[in-house]
């Protein structure tokens, strides 16, 4: 059963959020939101639920929503740039999350990192999850889906991700009020957003995601799918790609295929 409220716009952004189709219980906001987007809903469209019981992970993966106790939220853009640039989009939007936080955090001492490209994560445990998703007409992009799920109140987690998934509660004591975050990540990725339009990459943004990159100057285990290796992240380039440094040089890792994780666990 899913209800439908018209109540919700974000009243301190300027473009996102001002259509908000809330539900209370859906499958996916993703998947709500392509849905509306197929029928035309407009850039900056926000979809957002109070529990999922099909919520989408990266690589196939589900992402655990139950009631009231995270945010799962997708916005619908309809950017005009080549297909090649949207996975940047996923890194912008962490950017936004990890600066919002962090205006709820600092005071607490606690700061939010971005595991590459898209984790975030406080003390070294993952506290939200991003998705991003792409439908093409004709082969120019159609729109875009950015879905966002965040651990905000969860005081346990599934056998699977006991060990590597946390919430903004057990991590740091805090209760954040979903609406404040939500609205802060949409001002902040506006922000963010308009700077990368400027050059379509992270010639902008590089220096500002880098001062939260959990992974930068630590040893990492790139899993590639054409074989692992380990090296020392240093980085991200203007696409978006880490920069690992390996023993027979330097890398550039893209986010598609491959993983990232710390030599010794998640991070
Ligand atoms: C990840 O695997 O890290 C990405 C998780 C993304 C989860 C969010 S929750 C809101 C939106 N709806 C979904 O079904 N997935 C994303």
């Amino acid at each position: 059963m899913s209800f439908q409220s018209e109540e919700t716009e974000l009243k301190n952004t300027k473009w996102i959020g001002k259509e908000v189709y809330s539900f209370d219980v859906i499958d996916s906001t993703n998947k709500k939101a392509k849905e509306l987007a197929e029928k035309g809903c407009g850039s900056g469209s926000l979809i957002t639920a109070r529990a999922q019981n099909a919520g989408v992970g990266r690589r196939g993966r589900s992402w655990t929503s139950e009631k009231d106790t995270g945010i799962y939220m997708s916005l619908v853009l309809r950017p005009e740039m080549d297909t090649e640039r949207v996975s940047m989009l996923t890194l912008v939007a962490a950017l936004s999350t990890a600066k919002a936080l962090e205006q709820f955090l600092k005071d607490k001492n606690h700061i939010p990192h971005i595991k590459w490209p898209n984790d975030i994560v406080i003390n070294g445990k993952k506290i939200c999850g991003i998705l991003t998703e792409l439908s093409l007409k004709d082969s120019d992009i159609d729109f875009v889906i950015v879905g966002i799920g965040i651990n905000v109140t969860n005081s346990s987690f599934p056998e699977d991700i006991q060990n590597t998934a946390s919430s903004i509660l057990l991590e740091c004591g805090v209760e954040i009020e979903n609406k404040l975050l939500i609205t802060e990540i949409w001002k902040a990725f506006e922000v963010y957003y308009d700077r990368f339009l400027q050059t379509q990459d992270f010639t902008d943004l590089k220096q500002e995601y880098e001062s939260y990159l959990i992974n930068k100057g630590k040893c990492v285990k790139v899993l590639d799918p054409k074989g692992e290796y380990q090296g020392i992240a240093r980085g991200i380039n203007q696409k978006g790609e880490l920069l690992v440094e390996t023993e027979t040089g330097f890398l550039e890792v893209s986010s598609g295929e491959v993983s990232v994780r710390g030599i010794y666990g998640y991070v």
